[in-house]
């Protein structure tokens, strides 16, 4: 049977994890994955989630089944959380699924039903899972201009030029904060002129919200998204929790539905929930239960409130840190972006070889593009990171 296949791709991400972990020169250096990483290199458990975990142990009853939709009180609250009411109640429908990369395939198989001829446009560059997923879900895939490497910024009017000319039959993924992999995001007036623009021309909107909190704040952060909500009266949004509550082994997100009125979003809905049993028939409790009880819990949300802040601070003061090393090494401003730039990650804009470079003359590894994870850095690899790019890049 499988003679008829060939290899598949393997997914660079996670390809380059294994590269790391086999390298045993001390002090390398990972900006890989996109997990957040403490002073030490750890990727420490919340307290807050410590402690809803032991509630979970010391208070669940019954492991049976809970439903295609999953924890609904951890749906109710991710919605709060990534919406704060800006769409009426009645519209809006959502299901937990298995992380966020789970909540996207979940929505993208929903749009294939709802419109099968469509266009994904995904960002120039994306994810580097946007486009499989959308491919794999059996749509043709696209990208809208985002990056321009040489600023650091977004090429805003090439942007909008391009989505000024898509219509009904396309589908827009955009980032809803922190993007990925650039660390450019749209500031408040490049936001409200892409729903506009999405409002003239009826293209579809789905929102990947998969760093919450970690940008600006978890309003903030929302800001776009909730804009969104305002102004269009139907998209899709899939959001995770791997990142802002750090439990990216217990794969949590969720997938969001927004329809034109309540008869709508029960269709979609319904369409919704069938995708799910007919793939995973529900998913996992335990994470999302977590999520729950933090949510719901004054205490406890404060404790993880707080706990997010020091981290999100820990990554601007990481980005300035950076930006301020190799400025002062370099005598340029050539990176200054970084320190612009918000989420977790920056697109350094370097050349394949100098990537190449650095992995092989300094233990420095970042995506082949030159993505860079600037949570993973503690002061002292900040200045060896800084040497190493400056002196690479000098060549
Ligand atoms: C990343 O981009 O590194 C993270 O979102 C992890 C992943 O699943 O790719």
């Amino acid at each position: 049977m499988f003679e008829t296949l060939s290899k598949a791709p393997q997914d660079k991400i996670f390809a380059l994890m294994a590269e790391i972990a086999a390298d045993d020169r001390p002090g390398k250096i990972d900006l890989g994955i996109g997990v957040y990483k403490d002073d030490d290199g750890n990727t420490p458990i919340m307290t807050a989630v410590k402690k809803a975990e032991e509630r979970i142990v010391s208070t669940s009853k019954t492991k049976t089944y809970i439903g295609v939709a999953g924890n609904k009180g951890f749906a109710r609250a991710m919605v709060d959380l990534a919406l704060d009411g800006a769409v009426p109640d009645d519209r809006v429908r959502a299901a937990q699924a298995p992380g966020g990369t789970g909540a996207l395939w979940v929505l993208l198989t929903l749009l294939k039903r709802a419109n099968p001829d469509a266009t994904v446009w995904i960002s120039d560059p994306s994810w580097p899972n946007h486009r499989p997923m959308a491919e794999q879900a059996g749509f043709k895939v696209e990208a809208y201009p985002y990056f321009d490497p040489e600023t650091g910024k977004v090429r805003f009017d090439d942007m909008l030029a391009k989505l000024d000319s898509l219509g009904k039959s396309d589908i827009v993924l955009l980032h809803g904060c922190c993007h990925n992999p650039t660390g450019a995001n749209l500031d408040h007036d490049q936001w409200h002129k892409v729903i506009a623009s999405l409002k003239r021309t009826g293209a579809f909107p789905l929102v990947d919200m998969a760093y919450q909190g970690f940008g600006d704040g978890l309003d903030e952060d929302a800001y776009g998204l909730r804009a969104l909500a305002a102004e269009i009266d139907e998209f899709v949004c899939a959001t995770s929790c791997s990142k802002n509550f750090g439990i990216y082994r217990e794969r949590v997100g969720c997938a969001i539905v927004v329809g034109k009125d309540a008869a709508q979003a029960d269709i979609a809905n319904s369409q919704m929930l069938n995708v799910i049993r007919g793939a995973y028939s529900q998913p996992p409790d335990h994470g999302a239960e977590i999520v729950r009880i933090i949510l719901e819990d004054a205490d406890l949300r404060a404790e993880w409130k707080a706990e997010l802040e020091a981290m999100r601070n820990r990554m601007i003061a990481n980005r300035k840190a950076l930006a301020d090393a190799i400025r002062s090494r370099s005598n340029s401003t050539d990176f200054d972006f970084v320190a612009e730039h918000r989420g977790m990650f920056s697109l350094l804009g370097l050349k394949v070889e100098t990537v190449d470079h650095l992995k092989a003359e300094n233990a420095v590894y970042m995506l082949d593009d030159s993505r860079i994870n600037i949570a993973g850095l503690a002061d002292e690899r900040i200045q060896r990171l800084a040497d190493a790019i400056v002196g690479a890049t000098r060549k």
